[in-house]
């Protein structure tokens, strides 16, 4: 498998990185769902001794038991031939030493010394300022100087502007974004992605797959897939696209299988930076537009429409629903939805006041489609 320097940071890291965050589970005999740590350890296991050397964990993962199963998993000398990353759960973070606290029950559940990468999990604009107000950067600094963390960065859930407000802020060493060929222009973006590299981070990418999504197209993606001159799987197809960007240091695949690992060190195997000609290239941008035709719905999620007086969060529901069209998956739109009901933003809240439409640039019958986004759940 390919390896690309880590920036100037002295070490090399393999394209494929195991992401910890969708291992296999089981039911306990307390009835609790689990990781199946048997497999899960064979599986990283596995994928070590076949050339993979970066290992992604966080607090949250798998109810906490993540980090727990993470260190078994690096027991017996494994530790010492991969990278380890782990995240700060900022959401937890209320005074500054709750950093400490957090990172020091960390290094005692992975039940090591010290993480390569800490990073701190999920920011978005708002959990950033939060986190300046409480100093991050001498916790980051006094971790660093004590031997607890090796290099730092953070993981990024918002928009290209917040993204490039956090990588301005600090001499991050790592940032870890969403990126897949649907979403070259979400979040961080690629142009966001090239601005940091340029600034001497390394890049980190999660969901190459979104979450599994473009693993499984829906029979009219399936079919332009079969009738190119090339015969990649789409799991291939998604990890050369990825692989093709040399700023990316390591794609993370949270793999849930023996048989996924199998199948991605496989691919990996053969995948390099120099994976794509013009033509590949061309093919995954009709990929992309292909699965954007399949949306129901044209919000762009500017927002125009929030705040709702209601609290209806219209383009979360919009995009539940264009997802569910998406990918051919009417049980995405119920788990999505779910969330948004927990959030306190159904469409079963609106009231029909019309503010959304005459603010809505795309002039979206919004009442209407709030109507129908309700109705798919009765
Ligand atoms: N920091 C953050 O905020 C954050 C957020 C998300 C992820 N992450 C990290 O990034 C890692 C990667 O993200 P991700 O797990 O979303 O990655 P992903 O690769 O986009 O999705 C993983 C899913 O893809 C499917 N998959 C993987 N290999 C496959 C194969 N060979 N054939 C068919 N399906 C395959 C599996 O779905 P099925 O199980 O359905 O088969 C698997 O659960 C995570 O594990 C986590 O470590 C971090």
């Amino acid at each position: 498998m390919q390896k690309l320097p880590f920036t100037n940071l002295g070490f090399d890291v393999s394209r494929l990185g195991f992401g910890m965050m969708r291992l296999p589970t089981l039911i306990s005999d307390e009835g609790k769902t689990v990781i199946n740590r048997k497999e899960a350890i064979a599986m990283v296991r596995h994928a070590i001794d076949h050339g993979l050397n970066y290992v992604d964990t966080a607090y949250g993962y798998h109810d906490g038991e993540s980090e727990i199963v993470t260190g078994l998993a690096l027991k017996h000398g494994y530790r010492e031939k991969v990278k380890l990353t782990t995240k700060l759960p900022q959401w937890l973070v209320h005074e500054a030493k709750d950093m400490d606290r957090l990172l020091d029950e960390q290094l005692k559940k992975l039940d090591v010394p010290y993480v390569d990468f800490y990073l701190i999990h999920a920011l978005n604009r708002e959990s950033f300022h939060k986190m300046q107000s409480l100093d991050y950067k001498s916790f980051l600094k006094r971790a660093k100087a004590d031997g607890r963390i090796m290099h730092t960065g953070f993981s990024f859930h918002d928009d290209k502007d917040a993204f490039i407000e956090i990588v301005n802020d600090h001499d991050w060493d790592l940032a870890q974004i969403q990126l897949n060929y649907l979403d070259d222009e979400y979040q961080a973006t690629v142009d966001g992605m090239y601005y940091a590299a340029s600034r001497g981070i390394g890049i980190v990418c999660m969901e190459p797959l979104r979450g599994g999504a473009i693993a499984n197209p829906p029979q009219n993606i399936r079919e332009m897939m079969n009738s190119y001159d090339k015969q990649y799987s789409p799991v291939e197809w998604a990890f050369r696209y990825v692989s093709s960007f040399k700023e990316v240091c390591t794609i993370l695949s949270g793999m849930s299988s023996m048989q996924q690992v199998e199948q991605n060190l496989e691919i990996f195997g053969r995948v390099t930076t120099n994976n794509l000609n013009d033509q590949d290239s061309a093919f995954i941008k009709n990929l992309k537009k292909a699965y954007l035709e399949r949306i129901a719905i044209g919000c762009t999620k500017c927002n125009y429409c929030q705040p709702c007086p209601q609290g209806v969060l219209i383009p979360d529901i919009f995009e539940a629903v264009n997802s569910a069209y998406m990918f051919d998956a009417p049980a995405d739109f119920e788990h999505a939805y779910t969330q948004i009901i927990k959030r306190n933003g159904g469409a079963e809240l609106c009231v029909a006041c019309g503010q959304c439409e005459a603010a809505c640039p795309q002039q979206l019958p919004i009442i209407q489609l709030l109507q129908d986004a309700a109705a798919k759940r009765r």
